[in-house]
């Protein structure tokens, strides 16, 4: 028997949960040498489905705490992360992490690197079919060629494309990204960046993405978040209002999108020059 009120079927049938992950009062504080350091304010974020959020801020503001959290690689001090709705008190299998600091292992090539998600999984893909979405992947991030060399035959971005390769074969529903494209040369970066825009938008994932390059976050996203200064708190949560689907190498060039630039770097400007960690 079917007992749901008028009101409660709507609730059920709209499907979707409001938000995909969701922070609630969850802080952050680390012990140094006997000294608390506060990382993280009690913040309250809701990562909604599908979405792809940007969180930008100074140095040491916590933005990679935030991600650690999401993963579950960190727990917070008090307070919650929510994944679908549940609590996430171990590493996160549903997301897809691509850390600030590349994670290759040294004595793997690039393509057996990029393997490594597939044999990890439960189900482990068969060979011919891993052998041939790796391929895939390394044409798609642009290492053909390199698919034989370890990581210290490559250079840093090289490395960080192999990383991304790495987290996107796995093709996760979520995506955290940690400054991904720092050492690009800025064509290269456009390329990946139109990568990255295609395959989240075909594949709908969530993505929450960090990064200093205010260009890159309203290129990519439809929220970003600035952070303050450490202690990191919420200083603002920006719409942004360009259209889908977006050309990465013109809309930089567009009146709607220097708006936003001009009112992102106003609201960051301060904090970046008085510096935190520096
Ligand atoms: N494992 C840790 N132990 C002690 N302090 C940490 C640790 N991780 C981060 N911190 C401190 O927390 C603050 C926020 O760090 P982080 O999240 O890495 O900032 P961001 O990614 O915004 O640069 C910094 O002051 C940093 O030194
Ligand atoms: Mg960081």
């Amino acid at each position: 028997m079917n007992d749901l009120t008028p009101a409660r079927a709507v609730a059920a049938d709209a499907g979707t949960p409001a938000a995909k992950i969701r922070l609630l009062c969850a802080e952050k504080t680390f012990q140094v040498r006997g000294q608390d350091i506060e990382a993280l304010h009690p913040t309250d974020l809701d990562i909604r489905p599908h979405e792809f959020m940007a969180l930008v801020g100074p140095s040491g503001c916590g933005k990679s705490t935030i991600l650690n959290m999401m993963a579950g690689l960190m727990r917070p001090t008090a307070g919650e992360v929510l994944y679908d709705g549940q609590p996430v008190t171990g590493p996160n299998r549903r997301v897809g992490y691509m850390t600030q600091k590349d994670t290759l292992l040294p004595w793997r090539t690039t393509k057996d690197n990029i393997r490594i998600a597939l044999e990890l999984k439960s189900h482990a893909t068969p060979r011919a079919e891993a052998e041939d979405r790796v391929r895939q992947m390394i044409e798609l991030v642009g290492l053909k060629g390199f698919e034989n060399h370890t990581p210290a035959e490559l250079s840093g971005g090289m490395r960080k494309r192999a990383a991304m390769a790495r987290t996107l074969i796995y093709e996760p529903e979520t995506l955290l990204m940690d400054e991904p494209f720092g050492a690009l040369d800025s064509q290269l970066k456009l390329l990946m960046l139109d990568q990255l825009q295609c395959l989240t938008q075909h594949r709908r994932m969530s993505v929450v993405f960090v990064t200093h390059d205010l260009g890159e976050a309203i290129t990519l996203s439809d929220r970003i978040v600035v952070l303050s200064a450490r202690p990191g708190r919420i200083r603002a949560i920006h719409d942004v209002k360009l259209e889908r689907p977006r050309d990465v190498f013109k809309v930089r060039f567009t009146p709607a999108f220097s708006e936003q630039h001009e009112r992102l770097w106003d609201e960051l400007k301060d904090d970046i020059i008085k510096g935190t960690d520096v």
